[in-house]
C-alpha cells in the first residue's frame, strides 16, 4: 500500500451507526456476501424476503395461472397502495404503480395536454429521459421550456427559478429531489413555496429520494411526485409509484385511457377512475409488485428517519475521505448531502475507474454526460464515477472503496509521470 493510500484510507470517518442494525441488514441481503455493493442509485440490492415474495408468486402463476394467482394476492397488493401512501404522508387513492419512473412521468406529462402558450420549468438537475421529453414537448409541440441556472452551490436558484414563474404564472415545474449525476439535494420545499405562490402545477422526480430521504408530499407541496422501485427502496426492477394530489387529477386527462383505469360504458363513452389508478395499465409483473410490497413494508419498519441518517453519514464521510485522496476530485456540489458520492481520477477515464474497482469486487458506476447534459455536460464533466450507499454498507465497505481507488488513483499517475 502506499502513503496515499494509508492516509487516504486513514481519512474515512464513519460516523456511528444510530437506529440501523447494519449487520440484521447484511444478513438478510445475500447481495452483501461476495462484494462491496455500492451502487443503490442504478439499483439497490434487495433483501431475502422482496427475492422470496417475487420467486413465489411466479411459482404460483406456474401452478395456478396468472390471474388465479393474483387474485389469491390481491389482499397484498391493496395493501401496498396504503404502505406507499405511509411512506410519502398521502392517501392510498393517491398511489398509482408504473413499471418505471419514466413512464410514471411520461403519462402524467401526457395527461396535462401541454401545447402552445405552455410553459415548463425545469432545473439543471433534471434526468435525461425527462430532459428529452421536456424537449421533444418544446420542439414539436411549441411548448415553452425554461431551464434555470444554478446556485453557485449548485441547487436551483430559487430567485431565478420565482423570475421564471413571476414571467409565466400556471407554469408547470418539473422539478427534481436528487438527480442522477451527484448527491445534490435540491430545495424541494421550497419549490414548493413558489408553486402555489405562483398557481405553477408541481412534478416532483424523486426517483433518486425515496427510500433514503423521509418524503411528506403535504409538508413538499408537490401535485405530482414520481418514485422508482429498485434504487433506495430496494425494489425489484420493472417497478415504480406515484403520488398524484387528489385535487390535481381534474388536471389530467389521461392520453391513453387504460382498461385499468377506465370503463368504457357504451359505444364512445367512458368514465375514468377518480383516483391516482388512472394513470395505470392493466398489464404488469404482479411478482414483481409484490416484491415492491414487501420492500415498501421494509422501508416503514426500518423506519425513514434512521435510514436516511445511516445513509447521509455515511456518504458524507466517504464523500469526505475520497476528497482527501492524491489525484482525485470530488465533483458533488457542495449542496450535496444524499447517499450519492461523485468523483472523477486524474487522467484515467470514469468508466475505466469504475471497471478497475468491479475488478476488485467493488461496484460502482460511470455515470456519462449524456445522462445529464445540463449538469455534467454544463460543468464540463464527461463522466463521473458514482458510489451510492444503504443501510446495508458499513464502514469495511467504504474502507474498500477509499483504498482501491487510492491505489488506482496512485497507479495513474504513476502512469502520467
Ligand atoms: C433522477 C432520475 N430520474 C428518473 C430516472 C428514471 O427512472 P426509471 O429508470 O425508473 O425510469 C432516473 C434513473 O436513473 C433518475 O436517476
Amino acid at each position: 500500500m502506499t502513503t496515499g493510500v494509508q492516509q487516504a484510507a486513514a481519512g474515512v470517518d464513519v460516523p456511528e451507526v444510530i437506529g440501523i442494525d447494519t449487520v440484521a441488514e447484511r444478513a438478510r441481503t445475500q447481495g452483501t456476501r461476495t462484494r462491496r455493493y455500492l451502487n443503490a442509485a442504478g439499483a439497490g440490492l434487495v433483501s431475502d424476503g422482496v427475492m422470496d415474495a417475487v420467486v413465489e408468486h411466479l411459482r404460483r402463476e406456474q401452478e395456478f395461472g396468472a390471474y388465479e394467482a393474483a387474485n389469491l394476492v390481491a389482499p397484498r397488493l391493496e395493501q401496498a397502495y396504503s404502505d406507499a401512501a405511509e411512506l410519502l404522508g398521502c392517501d392510498a387513492d393517491e398511489i398509482a404503480f408504473h413499471d418505471a419512473a419514466t413512464t410514471g412521468l411520461r403519462v402524467v406529462f401526457d395527461a396535462l395536454r401541454l401545447g402552445p402558450g405552455d410553459t415548463v420549468i425545469a432545473p439543471r438537475s433534471s434526468y435525461v429521459s425527462q430532459a428529452l421529453r421536456l424537449l421533444t414537448l418544446r420542439q414539436l409541440d411549441d411548448v415553452s421550456l425554461v431551464v434555470i441556472e444554478n446556485r453557485p452551490d449548485g441547487s436551483i436558484d430559487l430567485a431565478a427559478l420565482e423570475s421564471a414563474l413571476a414571467e409565466a404564472p400556471g407554469a408547470v415545474i418539473s422539478a427534481v429531489h436528487v438527480p442522477t449525476s451527484s448527491g445534490l439535494v435540491e430545495p424541494i420545499a421550497e419549490i414548493g413555496q413558489l408553486a402555489q405562490r405562483y398557481g405553477a402545477k408541481y412534478i416532483l422526480d424523486a426517483t433518486q429520494s425515496v427510500g433514503q430521504i423521509d418524503i411528506d408530499v403535504r409538508a413538499v407541496g408537490c401535485d405530482v411526485l414520481v418514485a422508482t422501485g429498485r434504487k433506495f427502496l430496494r425494489g425489484p426492477r420493472g417497478t415504480a409509484f406515484s403520488y398524484v394530489r387528489r385535487g390535481f387529477l381534474a388536471e389530467l386527462k389521461p392520453w391513453a385511457p387504460d382498461v385499468r383505469g377506465s370503463t368504457w360504458s357504451d359505444g364512445e363513452v367512458w368514465t375514468t377512475a377518480p383516483t391516482a389508478r388512472a394513470l395505470e395499465t392493466w398489464e404488469c409483473a404482479v411478482a414483481c409488485r409484490l416484491g415492491l410490497a414487501v420492500a415498501l413494508r421494509e422501508a416503514l419498519d426500518r423506519g425513514m428517519a434512521a435510514t436516511e441518517a445511516h445513509i447521509s453519514s455515511l456518504a458524507a464521510g466517504l464523500r469526505a475521505a475520497v476528497a482527501e485522496i492524491p489525484g482525485v476530485t470530488v465533483t458533488d456540489p457542495p449542496a450535496a448531502s444524499a447517499g450519492i458520492v461523485t468523483f472523477v481520477v486524474d487522467g484515467l477515464a470514469s468508466r475505466e475507474v469504475s471497471a478497475q474497482l468491479r475488478a476488485r469486487a467493488i461496484d460502482t458506476i460511470a455515470i456519462p454526460a449524456s445522462h445529464a447534459q445540463w449538469d455534467l455536460g454544463e460543468r464540463g464533466l464527461d463522466a463521473v464515477v458514482r458510489a451510492s450507499v444503504h443501510v446495508y454498507n458499513d464502514e469495511a465497505d467504504l474502507r474498500s472503496l477509499i483504498e482501491a481507488v487510492a491505489e488506482i488513483a496512485h497507479a495513474a499517475q504513476e502512469k502520467q509521470q
